[in-house]
């Protein structure tokens, strides 16, 4: 997912602060902050997943969420490329079980955890 991110938008993995003592993208994708991070966004996908009948529950968390990537420097218009990588993801890894309606499904989830994420920055 991260590496077809930083295909799409390769000025991203300038936002880790830590990608500078990398030597190569190559490097920096498979260094132990980097994979923590993906952790992290995993981590946020599966709560959500995991509260698809009460998303609002997770309002205040995505809400600071949010905050905290315009501090370090993301735009909410990434958050676009980083659904498209998703989608990305999910259809190399379910092949035919990657359906318009499934498609559908997840995009719709990320629209909404991106979306309070989103309101979450100041004007
Ligand atoms: C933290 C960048 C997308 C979840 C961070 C940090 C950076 C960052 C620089 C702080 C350092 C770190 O923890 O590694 C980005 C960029 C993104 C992106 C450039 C894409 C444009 C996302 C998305 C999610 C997410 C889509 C979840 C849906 C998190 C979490 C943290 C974090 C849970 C930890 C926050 C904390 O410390 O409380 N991100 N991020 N990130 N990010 Fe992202």
């Amino acid at each position: 997912m991260f590496s077809r991110l930083f295909e799409l938008d390769p000025a991203l993995l300038s936002l880790f602060h830590y990608s500078t003592n990398c030597d190569s993208k190559q490097d920096c994708l498979s260094s132990p902050e980097f994979l923590d991070h993906v952790t992290k966004v995993m981590l946020v996908i599966d709560a959500a997943v995991n509260h698809l009948d009460d998303l609002h529950s997770l309002e205040d968390f995505l809400l600071n969420l949010g905050r905290k990537h315009q501090a370090v420097g993301v735009s909410t218009q990434s958050f676009t490329v980083v659904g498209e990588s998703l989608l990305y993801m999910l259809q190399c890894s379910l092949g035919q079980a990657y359906t318009a309606p499934l498609r559908q499904a997840w995009l719709n989830m990320y629209s909404i955890v991106v979306g309070v994420m989103s309101r979450g920055w100041s004007k």
